[in-house]
């Protein structure tokens, strides 16, 4: 048995016979990387794993294996004389250490994060056909190699609109899994808008029965066109529990947003007594900011929101709920609570004096309430920069959309915040200069190169750095309504966005980047996701024309997707 067992290590040796290139393309970058000459076989390698280690990690260590199975055709074996993973408590949470040498490679985390981020960067050091899902002729080998690394922010967030239009299940894990490949461990996933409720809530069904569907959409930006197609959907509290494991799996926790008190028309179309004047409403079919909200003077608005709560933190476990809090007020439409008799009746037991902050401070108050509701049951809530306006209570965490300057101004004040200014993180804008030639956008203008050159601290004291816990793209939807688009939208300004997270900044360097960025295309070939490639001079979808649903269907079942 030993004989052969030694027999099949040299078979798999002269497999890999031609040493690799000695080429790095890892991103994000880790913190310390040193490479050596030669290389160490991974095809048919033998594994070992830590008995000591935790279910998941080894779970993530299984899924890792089997990629490398199918991508080189050769099973594993377990053994000590190939990759072995090693608890080690004393790395932090999400760091890991991988030691490759000739005669085998060691890897080192003391947790899951540090387990999945170790297994990604092996990944990218080799051939990308690992992401794919069907044996590849390559050179299996990994670099000789010495690497350390961990994360220079906690929180590296990637938000997704599906109230817009709306993504199943499955196209959401397909972000996650895009998302994990790049060591991101925040989701922010919207759930409720103007245009689509998309939580099942079982005390108020027709929150997904009314709510979670629209008679049309407005057409580009003809506001007063309707393209009369009936939209929706919404995730039952099943799968939306199914997100959160599938996503944990992966290191990644997920952050569910109720946006309160505005963008709540599709929750007044169900409810209608929820809002200052009763409507009718209807579920809003164009886009910008509805004049319609919550009315803060009604109790029956404060029970509803605080049953949709408890609901929701049965199924999100995270410490972060985000109760939204942005765009509350259409000044040029009327703002409802200037003329309704309960809004005013609490603002007089309020004692908030009319005048311009009065909108504002009524806003606190609603805040303030759902902050002290949330914290009672242990969590911590997220606002958008506008619930600084006014006076925000201690303890809330403020994310900086309308530029930086919200959360400059929130970290001085002793907030916390996560950085997600439209200036570089918003990936519904686009990304060449020759609009015509890619698919209708929201606006702006944002390259890779864009992305890539925010620094987070600018313009921040020490003091106030410590406040921020990380970075986020956004990614609304309004006129991204297929997950071949949104890939294009998102693809490859995550990649920057993931060196923004992870890389210390004297460790970012655009050059680099910019050379290891195709690596990551062919990873997104042999994922089969899209992306855009004006950064090499091809734009918009010119490289891969949008598809008909057809074509598109004929198309995954020839590059079947790897997850
Ligand atoms: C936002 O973009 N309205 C947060
Ligand atoms: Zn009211």
């Amino acid at each position: 048995m030993k004989k052969l067992t030694i027999l099949l290590s040299a078979l798999a040796v002269m497999a890999c016979a031609k040493p690799v290139p000695q080429e790095f393309h890892v991103i994000p970058m880790p913190a310390q990387v040193e490479i050596t000459d030669g290389a160490f076989c991974v095809k048919g390698v033998q594994i070992s794993v830590d008995p000591a280690m935790d279910e998941l990690s080894q779970k993530a260590i299984g899924r890792f294996v089997e990629a490398l199975e199918t991508a080189t055709g050769v099973k594993t074996r377990s053994g000590e004389k190939g990759i072995c993973f090693t608890v080690n408590p004393d790395l932090a949470p999400e760091a890991y250490c991988i030691d490759i040498k000739a005669d085998g490679a060691s890897v080192q985390a003391s947790a899951l994060n540090g387990f999945l981020y170790a297994c990604e960067t092996l990944k990218q050091m080799l051939p990308a056909a690992i992401y794919g899902n069907k044996a590849v002729k390559a050179d299996w080998a990994l670099p000789l190699a010495h690497i350390e690394d961990q994360p220079r922010f906690t929180y590296r967030g990637m938000h997704l609109d599906p109230c817009r239009h709306f993504f199943t299940i499955e196209e959401t894990k397909r972000y996650l899994d895009v998302m994990a490949a790049y060591k991101l461990n925040r989701f922010h996933w919207h759930l409720t808008e103007d245009q689509g409720w998309r939580m099942e809530v079982k005390a108020y069904p027709k929150l997904t029965e009314i709510g979670a569907w629209r008679d049309g959409t407005v057409i580009k930006k003809d506001w007063d066109s309707n393209d009369g197609i009936r939209h929706g959907g919404f995730y039952t509290q099943e799968e939306m529990k199914e997100i959160v494991n599938y996503a944990a799996e992966r290191g990644i926790t997920v952050i569910p947003e109720i946006d309160l008190p505005g963008h709540m028309v599709a929750a007044l179309a169900a409810y209608p007594n929820l809002g200052c004047t009763g409507g009718p409403y209807k579920v809003w079919s164009r886009w910008g900011v509805a004049p319609d909200i919550l009315c803060a003077g009604n109790e029956d608005v404060y029970t509803f929101l605080e049953t949709i709560l408890t609901e929701l933190i049965d199924i999100f476990p995270s410490e972060y709920i985000h109760i939204g809090g942005d765009e509350a007020f259409n000044e040029e439409m009327g703002i409802p609570w200037d003329h309704c008799p309960k809004c005013a009746a609490k603002m007089q037991q309020l004692g908030i004096k009319k005048g311009p902050m009065a909108k504002h401070y009524l806003q606190n108050y609603v805040t303030a309430r759902i902050q002290d509701f949330l914290n009672q049951h242990g969590r911590k809530i997220i606002g958008w920069d506008e619930v600084l306006e006014g006076n925000l209570a201690p303890g809330a965490t403020v994310m900086s959309w309308r530029g930086v300057k919200g959360g400059i101004e929130a970290a001085n004040k002793g907030f916390d915040v996560v950085m997600t200014p439209n200036s570089y993180l918003y990936f519904d804008y686009y990304q060449s200069k020759e609009r015509d030639k890619e698919p209708f956008a929201i606006g702006g203008y944002l390259p890779v190169e864009n992305v890539y050159a925010y620094e987070p601290y600018t313009g921040l004291t020490p003091n106030a750095q410590k406040h921020i816990l990380g970075v986020q793209a956004n990614l609304w939807t309004e006129y991204v309504a297929t997950p071949e688009h949104l890939e294009y939208m998102l693809l490859p300004r995550m990649c920057a966005l993931s060196e923004i997270q992870w890389c210390a900044a004297d460790k970012k360097d655009f050059a680099r980047f910019d050379a290891s960025l195709d690596h990551s295309f062919e990873i997104f070939d042999a994922m089969g996701v899209n992306y855009c490639l004006d950064v090499r001079g091809l734009i918009g979808l010119d490289r891969q024309p949008a598809r008909t649903p057809e074509e598109l269907e004929e198309y995954l079942k020839e590059n079947p997707r790897s997850w």
